[in-house]
C-alpha cells in the first residue's frame, strides 16, 4: 500500500483491531451468563460500558480498513476520486470534494499526538453527510451511519511516521478505495447493497480475528 507498511498494518489490525473484537468477544460471554439481577450495578455498568467501547472499535476500525486499497492496492486499482453520485453528495454538502477532503484532513490534523477519530457519517436526520469529531470509539453523531473513518490513535501510524501524523493522514487519503466507500455511501441512503462484507482484500490477513468479525 502506497506510504504504509506492512508491518504498520499488521500491527493496528491484530493487535488494537485484534484486541478489541478479542475484548467484544468476552464481555459478550460476560454479558450472556449474567445474573442481571444479583450482579452489582457497577459490574452491569462497567461490561456495557465496555461493550459498547469494544464495539464501536470494532465497526469504526472494520470500516477503517475496509476503506484503503484503491490505488495502493499492487496494482493499483479503482477510482482515485469518488464515483459521480458521492461526489456529487460532497459538492452538495461541503461546496466541492476537494473542500470537503479539506475539512476532514484539517480535523484529523487536530488530533495529532492524541487520539480518536475523524468519520464522515450521513445523517438521515440532517439530511447531509457530515464529517463529525470523535473522542474515542463510543462517541458518534446520534442516528448516523458511518461511510468513511479516519484512525486518528497514534497506534495506527506511530511505526511508519512517528509524530508526523500529517504525513500519516495523506497516505491514508491516497490509499483510499472510493468504490467500497461509495457502496457504504449508498446503503445508508438506501440506494444500494449497503456495506461491504468486510472481507477486505486491502486489510492485512489475521486468520485468528477474520473468522469472528461480529454482526448484532
Ligand atoms: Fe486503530
Amino acid at each position: 500500500m502506497n506510504g504504509l507498511s506492512e508491518r504498520q498494518l499488521v500491527s493496528h489490525y491484530e493487535n488494537n483491531y485484534g484486541g478489541a473484537l478479542r475484548r467484544l468477544n468476552t464481555i459478550r460471554e460476560r454479558l450472556a451468563a449474567l445474573d442481571w439481577a444479583r450482579t452489582p450495578t457497577f459490574e452491569i455498568n462497567g461490561l456495557k460500558r465496555e461493550e459498547l467501547i469494544a464495539a464501536g472499535s470494532v465497526i469504526l476500525h472494520e470500516i477503517y480498513f475496509d476503506s484503503l486499497g484503491g490505488h495502493g492496492d499492487d496494482p493499483p486499482a479503482g477510482l482515485t476520486e469518488p464515483p459521480a453520485g458521492l461526489a456529487h453528495a460532497l459538492e452538495r454538502d461541503f461546496g466541492s470534494v476537494n473542500a470537503w477532503r479539506s475539512e476532514l484532513t484539517g480535523m484529523a490534523k487536530t488530533l495529532a499526538g492524541g487520539s480518536g477519530w475523524v468519520i464522515l457519517v450521513w445523517s438521515n436526520r440532517l439530511g447531509r453527510l457530515v464529517n463529525q469529531w470523535a473522542a474515542d470509539h463510543a462517541h458518534g453523531l446520534a442516528g448516523a451511519t458511518p461511510i468513511l473513518t479516519l484512525d486518528m490513535y497514534e497506534h495506527a501510524y506511530h511505526l511508519d511516521f512517528g509524530a508526523k501524523a500529517a504525513a500519516y493522514i495523506d497516505q491514508v487519503m491516497a490509499n483510499l478505495n472510493w468504490e467500497r466507500i461509495d457502496a457504504r455511501y449508498r446503503g445508508a441512503i438506501g440506494k444500494g447493497m449497503g456495506t461491504t462484507n468486510f472481507s477486505s482484500r486491502s486489510a492485512p490477513r489475521c486468520r485468528k480475528t477474520r473468522a469472528f468479525l461480529p454482526r448484532s
